[in-house]
């Protein structure tokens, strides 16, 4: 068996829709690492108007990319100022150029990459609804608030994002296969890529915690 390294720095890929926050929001309770969601920073930021949420919106709700060198800012002040030394990346990198930055200041040391049929995800992300202030995310038939419409917690209402209009989601799989995929390919080569297959996250899960209880006690 492996021996414990001394710190989670994972990231979590896959496409949109695969279940990167669902599966983040398990990794978070069974283990405590911080989760960084790069979009769930972004639509802080749009929501708040800051500087930043004005620049990236029109990306976001064509399903674009954000320019790297914002996302590499953003999620670099981000790692900084977190005190946990066990951290899962979500939504970052997402290109090229972002990997071999991050590699270069803030190295990762496993890889969680999350295989699931296009034709899964379009209809899990027309079900979907979000608590846009906390980012906790919904799916009718799956993961049902408890009263519908209403965020479990706060009660307040939930949306549906801009982003999720199948036009939008479609381009922003092509993006996927475009620009993310070959950091995939990089992963792989630096040898900390572990692929995780299946249309369920039930399906997934038991696998995911096993890696990750290699690095980190429950
Ligand atoms: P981001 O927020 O990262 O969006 P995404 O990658 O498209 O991922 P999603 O949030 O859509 O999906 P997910 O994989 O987390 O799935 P979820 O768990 O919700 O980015 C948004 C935008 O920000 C980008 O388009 C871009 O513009 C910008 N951006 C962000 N980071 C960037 C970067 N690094 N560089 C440049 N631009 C960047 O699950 C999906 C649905 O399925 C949910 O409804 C869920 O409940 C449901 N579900 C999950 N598992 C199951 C299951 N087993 N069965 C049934 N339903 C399920």
């Amino acid at each position: 068996s492996l021996a414990k390294v001394a710190a989670f720095k994972a990231v979590i890929l896959g496409a949109p829709g695969s279940g990167k926050g669902t599966i983040s929001a398990r990794i978070v309770k069974v283990f405590g690492v911080t989760h960084i969601s790069s979009g769930d920073k972004l639509r802080e930021h749009v929501a708040n108007s800051t500087d930043i949420g004005k620049q990236v919106k029109k990306f976001m709700d064509e399903g674009a990319l954000v320019p790297d060198e914002t996302m590499i800012s953003l999620v670099s002040h981000e790692i900084e100022s977190i005190s946990n030394a066990n951290y899962l990346l979500d939504g970052f990198p997402r290109t090229l150029t972002q990997a071999e930055k991050l590699q270069k200041v803030q190295p990762v040391n496993l890889v969680l990459n999350l295989i699931v049929p296009h034709s899964v995800i379009i209809d899990r992300i027309k079900s979907r609804w979000v608590h846009l202030p906390s980012g906790r995310v919904y799916n009718v038939g799956f993961n049902d608030p408890k009263v519908p419409g209403k965020d479990d917690i706060t009660g307040e209402p939930l949306s549906q994002r801009i982003d999720d209009r199948p036009d939008v989601v479609a381009k922003r799989l092509e993006y996927y296969v475009s620009k993310t995929e070959p950091v995939i390919g990089y992963y792989k080569r630096l040898g900390i890529l572990k692929d995780f297959q299946g249309d369920t996250t039930d399906e997934i899960w038991p696998k995911i915690s096993e890696n990750v209880a290699q690095y980190i006690k429950k």
